[in-house]
């Protein structure tokens, strides 16, 4: 009796899964679900109800279970392929006139770019680069440099302290200025000595288009017998055509700085079309003698020895270069304006 209705059932379903049509992706999983579903699919009902025949009889039914199983897989994915969305047109055939996608390959950064081209002008001329830290003691960023106790300079206000101690010379800061790294040099070497050293400055300013809180800048030193200020005035006239061309118009301002005697200010023109005079002068780097008090402080005889220094701003020779208005647009990173370099 049993054989009977399995058998029954069998020709039934194989009616079913023959004539059910399978005309949308939808339709098609309705159909996996209903008869192959692994858990309540009619293949599978079927399956467990060859244990109701008796063993003699479950190969032959089972084989003809298993065919109609592989009848119901094929329908399926007949459909499937039938069904699958096909590209249209010429989409199938790629278009190979087409220009290719270009690789966005970065640039370096303008700051970058100017430091280079700056250390690039100084090697030529024989001077070796050097480095030091960013975070000094007082002694190297200012003491030795000849600034004294009460130096606006050593306030908060202009100065990022990491600790204070309880007297200034204990003080530890970010350095406001690459000249410490001269201090560092003089103490390890004796004459003669031609350096430049770039690197990153810190001050605690308001930000404006020409102030921000870090900057770079690039010292020079040299120190011999007989340097005089007239090598200073020919190296950075040479630096200044170097970089902004043969007919670029530069001045020495009379200045003060605590570490050179006599001091100055260099100026480059930066003609603007625009402007009522036809351009402005922009301060670039301070700069002078080297102090008998500093070549005291490393311990190197100023009787003897005679040396130029200077610092100059790399951001504000960028700008020049360039002919950018706003130093803030160094350090936002906006990939349109770093694009254009
Ligand atoms: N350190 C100075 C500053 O931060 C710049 C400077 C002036 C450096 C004169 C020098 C120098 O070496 O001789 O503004």
């Amino acid at each position: 009796m049993a054989t009977v209705s399995l058998h029954e059932a069998l020709e039934a379903l194989r009616q079913e899964i023959t004539q059910t049509p399978i005309d949308s992706e939808a339709a098609a999983e309705a159909f996996r679900i209903r008869f192959l579903g692994q858990r309540s699919g009619q293949l599978t009902h079927l399956f467990k109800r060859l244990r109701e025949l008796p063993p003699e009889e479950r190969p032959l039914l089972g084989g003809q279970l298993n065919a109609l199983k592989r009848l119901a897989e094929q329908r399926l994915e007949e459909a499937r392929l039938r069904l699958r969305p096909t590209p249209t047109g010429s989409a199938e055939i790629p278009d190979l006139t087409l220009p290719g996608r270009r690789m966005f390959t970065g640039s370096l950064h303008p700051l970058t770019q100017t430091l280079e081209a700056i250390v690039r002008v100084f090697e030529q001329l024989g001077f070796a680069v050097v480095e030091g830290p960013e975070i000094e003691d007082d002694w190297h960023n200012f003491s030795a440099l000849n600034f004294p106790p009460d130096h606006p300079a050593r306030d908060m206000q202009d100065t990022f302290f990491l600790h204070q101690g309880a007297s200034y010379a204990e003080a530890v800061v970010l350095r406001t200025h690459t000249s410490p790294v001269q201090i560092r040099v003089m103490e390890r070497m004796q004459p003669p000595i031609r350096i430049i050293a770039p690197g990153r400055v810190y001050r605690n300013e308001a930000v404006s288009y020409k102030s921000f809180c870090l900057f770079h800048q690039v010292e020079g030193l040299y120190v011999d017998q007989n340097v005089s200020m007239g090598d200073l005035k020919q190296t950075l006239h040479l630096f200044a055509q170097a970089l902004f061309g043969k007919d670029v118009r530069m001045r020495f301002r009379p200045s003060y700085f605590p570490f050179t005697e006599p001091s100055a200010e260099v100026d480059i023109w930066w003609p603007l079309p625009d402007h009522p005079e036809g351009g402005r002068w922009m301060e670039i780097l301070g700069c002078g003698m080297v102090h008998p008090n500093v070549f005291r402080a490393v311990g190197i005889d100023p009787e003897r020895y005679t040396g130029y220094a200077f610092g100059m701003g790399v951001e504000r020779i960028a700008m020049l270069r360039y002919g950018i208005d706003d130093i803030r647009l160094f350090y936002e990173n906006d990939v349109r304006f770093l694009e254009q370099f």
